[in-house]
């Protein structure tokens, strides 16, 4: 049979620091009600000055190895839009940290779609004979990239990260990913940037207008691309397994916004209460998103062993995506 790469181990990491509503709205102009009503979350965690995107990574990458009940792998591939550098790259620096030797090491950059371009490069490094066990981070600290006069993002993003470790196995096991299925259209980037710091306005270059260092989103638009866009990626996942909606057990979604979760639920006719929602607690963590909402899922019983499981994500790029997998019979680590 051929070989698949099938989830063994998880783990996930947030930040002590808990940033409420409330605490939001003693800064800005905003409140509990109208972040509660327009976007599903209450809280989100926040780093604290000091800490960055690898430290959470290697918290929850040594989680996930612990839960796989492994000391090694072959390759490291961690998805962020907040490295802890320019250069190098953040996963050989959380390679190095979790002790895992000269093993390949890289990062992914697709923003909130990067867990699964992350999950798919691995499974692709499992399928081609290169690794037989890679750990796969998701991780950002999207508080180091937000503007603070900024009421819109600053409401929606928090800090984390989250890790699976995927082996070598076959299609017919639970825990098998089922194919992953991605796309972009970088015609529409400018619905999610960051203008300055990167080649096109580096900081060092004097230029006429201000920098602009800061996370920006056009949230309505934003809105619309996700629902369409996490919605027929879906129904294309479902096709390449072969499971109609109604297999589905639990739908795990970028927790972007409850509004887009529950219109994507809706649209695909799955039922509301097997759609995952952990945002309330969290808010969008971006790349860490989809594995701390499985790891939740896990813990509080709503994921069981042999659950058909539809994961999505949609972030800047524009990048979106879904794959389907068999849930293992694993405890987070
Ligand atoms: N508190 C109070 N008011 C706020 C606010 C906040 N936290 N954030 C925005 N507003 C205001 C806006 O300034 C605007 O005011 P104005 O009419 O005086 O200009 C008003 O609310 C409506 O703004 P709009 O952007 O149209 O609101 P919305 O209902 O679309 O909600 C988002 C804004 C950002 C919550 C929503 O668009 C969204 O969630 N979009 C998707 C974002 C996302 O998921 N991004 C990640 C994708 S990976």
């Amino acid at each position: 049979m051929k070989r698949t790469a099938v989830v063994r181990g998880l783990g996930s990491w947030l930040p002590p620091r808990l940033v409420t509503n409330h605490d939001l709205a003693q800064q800005l102009d905003t409140s509990d009600d109208w972040i509660r009503s327009r976007t599903g979350i209450g809280a989100r965690h926040v780093i604290t000055p000091g800490v960055a995107t690898s430290d959470l990574a290697v918290q929850a990458g040594a989680r996930a190895l612990k839960s796989a009940a492994i000391k090694g792998v072959d390759a490291v591939v961690l998805a962020t839009t907040t490295p802890d550098y320019l250069c190098p790259a953040t996963a050989p620096l959380v390679s190095a940290r979790l002790g895992l030797g000269n093993v390949p090491a890289f990062d992914v950059a697709a923003v909130c779609t990067g867990f699964l371009y992350a999950l798919a490069t691995a499974a692709g490094l499992i399928s081609s004979e290169v690794a037989d066990c890679v750990l796969v981070i998701g991780a950002d600290t999207f508080s180091t990239v937000l503007d603070p006069q900024d009421r819109s993002t600053r409401a929606i993003f928090g800090d984390g990260a989250g890790a699976v470790v995927l082996a070598s196995g076959t299609a017919d096991e639970i825990g098998a990913l089922g194919p992953v299925r991605l796309a972009s259209d970088g015609a529409a980037a400018k619905l999610i940037y960051i203008p300055s710091g990167g080649s096109r306005d580096p900081f060092r270059t004097p230029t006429a207008r201000q920098a602009d260092p800061f996370f920006r989103m056009e949230g309505r638009a934003v809105f619309r691309q996700a629902v369409e866009h996490m919605t027929s990626s879906c129904i294309a996942a479902l096709h390449d397994i072969g499971w109609t909606v109604d297999d589905v057990d639990l739908l795990v979604a970028h927790q972007a916004n409850l509004r887009i979760m529950h219109a994507v639920t809706d649209r695909l006719g799955v039922p509301r209460c097997r759609c995952a929602v952990h945002l309330d607690r969290v808010g969008n963590t971006a790349a860490a998103s989809i594995p701390l909402a499985l790891d939740n899922a896990t813990r509080s019983g709503l994921l069981l062993p042999g659950h058909r499981v539809l994961m999505t994500a949609f972030g800047g790029g524009l990048t979106w995506g879904a794959c389907t997998m068999r849930w293992p019979d694993i405890e987070p680590g």
